[in-house]
């Protein structure tokens, strides 16, 4: 099946949200460090653009876990892949993903974060879709809420593809 797709946030509407959340994280973080952890792959672009706006110290970190496939739909299956290399305890840790769609990766996984005992930990997300929320998850930080639609770009991918665009698309099918 033949694939195209279609712009749903241009590349400048992407980079003009980022720098808001980056001037409001830098905001609410006056006088501490911040600690990101980026949930790879898809929140790996997203983590970078953000990195760069955020004008209090940063450190960071990288986790992986399973994802989909080329199925577009959630498993309900969370299992790391990759863990974090350093302790988060006692530090301010903003978690950083692509998208929050059912709510089940996050929901386990600031849970499991949450047991470990770091100072504060909150949720910054680049794209939102609520219609399909299944487990409730507290958003700190929203990019953009979206329709229900598969898309990709800015780190999201179908099919291991299309991660690097430089603006969010959704994928549609000839
Ligand atoms: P959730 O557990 O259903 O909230 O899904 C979380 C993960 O599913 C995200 O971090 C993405 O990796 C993937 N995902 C969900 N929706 C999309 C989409 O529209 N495009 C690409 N990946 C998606
Ligand atoms: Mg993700």
């Amino acid at each position: 099946m033949a694939e195209h797709i279609r712009v749903l946030l241009s590349e400048k509407e992407v980079d003009d949200r980022i720098q808001q959340i980056g001037e409001q994280i830098s905001r609410d973080y006056a006088g501490k460090q911040v600690h990101l952890v980026c949930v790879l792959k898809g929140g790996s672009f997203f983590m970078c653009e953000l990195a760069k706006r955020i004008s209090v110290p940063v450190s960071l970190d990288f986790m992986s876990v399973s994802s989909y496939g080329k199925d577009t739909k959630s498993s309900g299956v969370v299992k790391i892949v990759k863990d974090l290399d350093e302790s988060i305890k006692d530090k301010d840790v903003l978690v950083v993903e692509d998208i929050v769609d059912s709510g089940r990766t996050l929901s386990y996984l600031l849970e499991m974060l949450r047991d470990r005992g770091p100072k504060s930990l909150h949720l910054c997300t680049l794209l939102d879709k609520p219609d399909r929320r299944v487990v409730d998850v507290d958003v700190d930080y929203t990019g953009f809420q979206i329709p229900d639609e598969f898309v990709v770009g800015y780190g999201l991918d179908y099919d291991q593809k299309y991660r690097n665009l430089p603006y969010i698309g959704v994928v549609e099918f000839d």
